[in-house]
């Protein structure tokens, strides 16, 4: 069970990837949506639904033909996702797994991020604490042995990259706004205006987004849109990252203090934040992975490193499973 192909189609990005042995990718495509939701300012359901359609077989036949090797297996994300998006990638999984003979592995889209980090010249050993941000997830998860989560802390709305694009279109930058915001955050003062942070004081691991993003919306009602200068928007953008990203820091501190864990993985859309990478590698004293840029957005490396760690551990499936768009991490 060397080469594992990987299918991702949960959200806007078309991904496929041969991973040898769950760690080194041999070939990894993705095909991003993002301009096409872009003039919407967020994702159509129905359009990437059919956008899936369209590129799949071209994504899998790129990845086949330049690994130039059989899959002896396949992983595909059964979710959480949007249920169109799924079952473009789930029937296809099917249909390729049915014709070619070979085991299918239905992978949790979260478990997948989680396993990015596998990917790295040095992975990480279980067992192991991980804080999993992006654009529907805020958790910290205790690890301690392959494929058993224990979900220590969560939010209670908004997850930390939904919060980045609802301020983003707040301010008027372009979705995504994680890197947009970052951008902007580039040139502007963090000490600008001083925002909440949702349960930062509070003992529990839970996180809450809501009211730092209402609290941007009322400042940004406060000043005129004349007087809304490029500066302003980076210190606006500026001090909102601070806020967003140092709760994130301080319960993961908490996190290990109360687990014991040594090992940190982050994992997530939102790992690709160079506030939180510089915070978490220089502020913790325990080993920090952090997934190479190209793997902290969703992709199919990713989804067959967990598939391949899972048929190794003697999971399989068979047909009778399908896309489940709310699915929980220990199902
Ligand atoms: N540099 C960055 N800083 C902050 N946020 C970022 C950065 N880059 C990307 N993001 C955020 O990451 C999110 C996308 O991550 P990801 O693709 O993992 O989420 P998703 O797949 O939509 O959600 P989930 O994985 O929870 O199902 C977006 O919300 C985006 O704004
Ligand atoms: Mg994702």
């Amino acid at each position: 069970m060397n080469y594992v192909l990987g299918i991702e189609t949960s959200c806007d990005e078309t991904g496929a990837a041969i991973v040898k042995e769950g760690r080194k990718v041999i070939s990894n495509y993705l095909s991003s949506q993002v301009p096409i939701h872009g003039t919407f300012g967020g994702v159509v359901p129905e359009i990437a639904s059919r956008q899936h359609l369209i590129h799949i077989t071209r994504m899998v036949n790129r990845v086949l033909k330049e690994a130039d090797c059989e899959p002896d297996a396949i992983a595909v994300t059964q979710g959480p996702g949007l249920m169109g998006s799924l079952l473009v990638g789930v029937n296809f999984a099917k249909a390729f797994a049915w014709s070619k003979k070979i085991p299918i592995i239905p992978i949790h889209h979260i478990e997948g991020h989680i396993f990015s980090s596998m990917l790295l010249e040095k992975s990480p050993d279980f067992p192991f604490l991980s804080l999993v941000v992006s654009g529907g997830h805020t958790m910290l998860i205790e690890c301690k042995v392959p494929h058993h989560y224990t979900i220590i802390g969560n939010t209670r709305d908004d997850a930390v990259g939904e919060c980045f694009d609802k301020v983003a279109r707040i301010l008027g930058l372009p979705y995504p706004g994680g890197p947009s915001i970052q951008k902007s955050a580039d040139n502007g003062n963090p000490r600008y205006y001083s925002f909440p942070q949702g349960l930062a004081n509070s003992n529990s691991l839970e996180f809450s987004y809501s009211g730092l993003k209402t609290a941007v919306l009322y400042k940004v009602r406060e000043v005129p849109e004349n007087e809304r200068s490029t500066q302003w928007v980076s210190d606006i953008s500026a001090s909102f990252q601070w806020s967003a990203i140092d709760v994130l820091v301080t319960k993961t501190k908490m996190a290990i203090k109360k687990t014991g864990m040594k090992r940190l993985v982050v994992a997530g859309g939102v790992s690709a934040n160079a506030l939180l990478r510089k915070r978490l590698t220089e502020e913790l004293d325990i080993d920090v992975f952090l997934p190479d840029f190209k793997y902290c957005l969703d992709n199919g490396a990713m989804i067959a490193s967990a598939g391949y760690y899972r048929l190794m551990n003697g999971y399989s499936a068979d047909f009778t499973f399908t896309a489940n768009p709310s699915i929980s991490l220990n199902e």
